[in-house]
């Protein structure tokens, strides 16, 4: 495995490297979510990029950029034991010399929800992923479906650009009792862990809701009643449609998003219902 700190270095190495080329795209502080990113891309490609680079640009004012967890040794390692190629691990310089001014903004589905609770964060992130994909030129990219109006804008941005790049999405990781995988879970005190089971079970019932023949307003409210005794703050409970992140047409996916604090820790999930009559 080779560890590439800056775009030239890469560049040299991916000249060589066999095709098909999957990138991985991660900030580091790896878990099972990000290695079963790993793992699609080995089954898919002949050369796997893990991109580790805490961008500063996606963290708003007072959000958690500081003390974002930074775990580089750990996570070369896990990198290494998942037999990825190569690992680029840019500096903020490296990749944002003083004189850049250009943002990528991804207008529409990166307005509401998430967009619209952290401004400017899906700017960060379809710069930073259009300059990945511009250094690594991947056949096929890799994300979880954790984030899922990141994958969202991600898939416009790359059909709006006609990138000749795959976007696969791959299934949240969950713990046992049902909390999906994140690096922020790391923030979490022993009873906020213990509270913040009730995203997984607000999703299952407003899944339930919906199977049950409920409209989007019931399930809704069915995900209100169990995350708002048991969180701080609840910032939103939807049900949308998994591509616009507009409200769902009768017989689409339908899928349930929720975004709620637990002390300083805000955590989001998400669960897609196809199954809908
Ligand atoms: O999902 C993440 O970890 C980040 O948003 C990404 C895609 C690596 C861009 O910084």
């Amino acid at each position: 495995m080779k560890v590439c700190r800056t775009i030239d270095e890469l560049r040299n190495h991916l000249t060589e490297a066999p095709r098909p080329v999957g990138l991985v795209p991660t900030m580091g502080a790896l878990h099972e979510g990000h290695l079963s990113l790993v793992r699609a891309a080995r089954d898919r490609c002949d050369t796997i990029v893990m991109s580790i680079f805490v961008n500063p640009l996606q963290f708003g004012p007072g959000e958690d950029f500081d003390r974002y967890p930074r775990s580089e040794q750990a996570d070369l390692a896990a990198a290494e034991r998942e037999k990825v190629d190569l690992v680029f691990v840019p500096s903020v310089a490296e990749m944002y010399p003083d004189d850049r001014s250009t943002t990528v903004r991804v207008a529409g589905v990166s307005e509401n929800f998430e967009g619209a609770i952290r401004p400017d964060h899906f700017d960060g992130v379809a710069t930073v992923v259009t300059k990945l994909f511009g250094i690594v030129q991947p056949d096929i990219a890799f994300f979880g479906r954790k984030d899922a109006q990141q994958l969202a804008v991600v898939r416009r941005l790359v059909a709006d650009l006609s990138l000749p790049i795959e976007v696969v999405a791959c299934e949240t990781v969950r713990d046992p009792d049902g909390l999906a995988m994140s690096s922020r879970n790391a923030y979490l005190s022993a009873e906020d862990r213990e509270r913040a089971t009730a995203l997984w079970k607000a999703l299952e019932a407003g899944a339930a809701a919906l199977r049950r023949g409920g409209d989007p307003a019931e399930a809704e409210k069915a995900m209100l009643a169990i995350l708002e005794p048991a969180t701080d703050h609840v910032d939103y409970v939807a049900v949308v449609d998994p591509d616009t992140f507009s409200a769902p047409l009768r017989a689409h996916p339908h899928l349930l998003i929720v975004a709620a604090r637990l002390g300083e820790t805000r955590l989001i999930d998400n669960l897609l219902v196809e199954d809908i009559a």
